[in-house]
């Protein structure tokens, strides 16, 4: 796989986020500001087996100096969290990609509520601190676990304030997404992360929503339904010159970094200069498609697709 260019991290503390999770605070080597990022933004994380895993961040944004990633020990995952739980000690070097993505937050909206599923709490915990420290109290953070919820010391703060509502689904029955979601409103935004059932309740409870007001991470990347319209094509690189033959429903085989290997992380996303992509992902907005692609989803509608590599 290609060399991705990472910021150096040092991993300066390791502690327990309970349920299974540890909570890992990464700083630049000098202690210098990191690149920054936005409310609700993802890292991948590029572990030394040559895994790219990608992780949101848990602090404020405002908190410049610091990574915190909180990662749930995935006994039956694809081995990025089981290596960071079991292999990364305190001290140890870490390469990170730059910051990506983040969960909208105009200024103009009147409240927002957010549904997380367990360590789905996690790109919400980032927004929750910035909507705070800006003075905006109008928004609910509903956290549905399966038990006590986890990462019970960074959300303290927000029970405190009465921003966070907990759905012990063991203490309880286990909440409607249709009424957590609401009527459609015209000046709020709603938000889930959690796990693919959760999500595909809340895209369902929420399809009358106005689409810009309704914001959707995931961590577990959809199966890839068949394409049946796939078509072969050449996949032309501008700069190095080469040019690949794509069977139908093939990936695009390009040598670049990925994580999710589903359409949903952006860790592959290159640009494309001419033909006509045919995107299927779930994380590029309709203005970054017009010039990128993520390349394990991608393919082509045109027999020539020329991409920016
Ligand atoms: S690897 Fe995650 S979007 Fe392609």
């Amino acid at each position: 796989m290609m060399a991705a260019m990472t910021v150096k991290t040092v991993v300066d503390d390791i502690a327990d986020g309970g349920a299974g999770i540890k909570v890992f605070t990464l700083v630049d080597p000098d202690r210098w500001e990191l690149p920054p990022f936005k409310p609700g933004a993802h890292i991948d994380v590029h572990l030394a087996n040559g895994l790219i895993r990608t992780y949101s961040l848990c602090n404020d944004p405002t908190d410049n100096k610091r990574y915190v990633l909180a990662v749930k020990r995935e006994a039956d995952g694809r081995g990025g969290s089981i290596y960071l739980h079991d292999e990364i000690k305190r001290g140890g070097v870490i390469g990170v990609s730059l910051p990506r993505g983040g969960v909208p937050l105009p200024s103009h909206l009147t409240g927002f509520a957010f549904i997380a599923g367990g360590i789905g709490v996690t790109p919400f915990l980032s927004v929750a601190a910035h909507l705070r420290r800006i003075g905006r109290n109008d928004f609910v953070l509903h956290v549905i676990s399966r038990g006590p919820p986890p990462l019970a010391d960074m959300l303290a703060p927000l029970l405190q304030s009465g921003h966070v509502v907990i759905h012990d689904t063991w203490a309880g029955p286990r909440p409607d997404i249709v009424q957590l979601v609401g009527r459609p409103l015209a000046d709020a935004l709603i938000a889930c992360c959690g796990p693919v059932s959760m999500i595909d309740a809340f895209e369902q409870a929420s399809c009358d929503w106005p689409a810009v007001h309704v914001h959707v991470e995931r961590f577990v990347a959809p199966p890839l339904p068949v394409d049946p319209q796939a078509r072969a094509y050449v996949l032309a690189l501008a700069r190095s010159g080469q040019e690949i033959a794509v069977a139908a429903g093939e990936s695009m085989l390009l040598d670049v970094p990925a994580s999710c290997c589903g359409g949903i992380c952006g860790a592959c996303k290159v640009e494309w200069l001419q033909g006509e992509p045919v995107h299927r992902d779930r994380a590029l907005s309709p203005a970054e498609r017009e010039r990128s692609l993520l390349v394990c989803v991608a393919g082509s509608a045109s027999e020539r697709l020329v991409l920016d590599l």
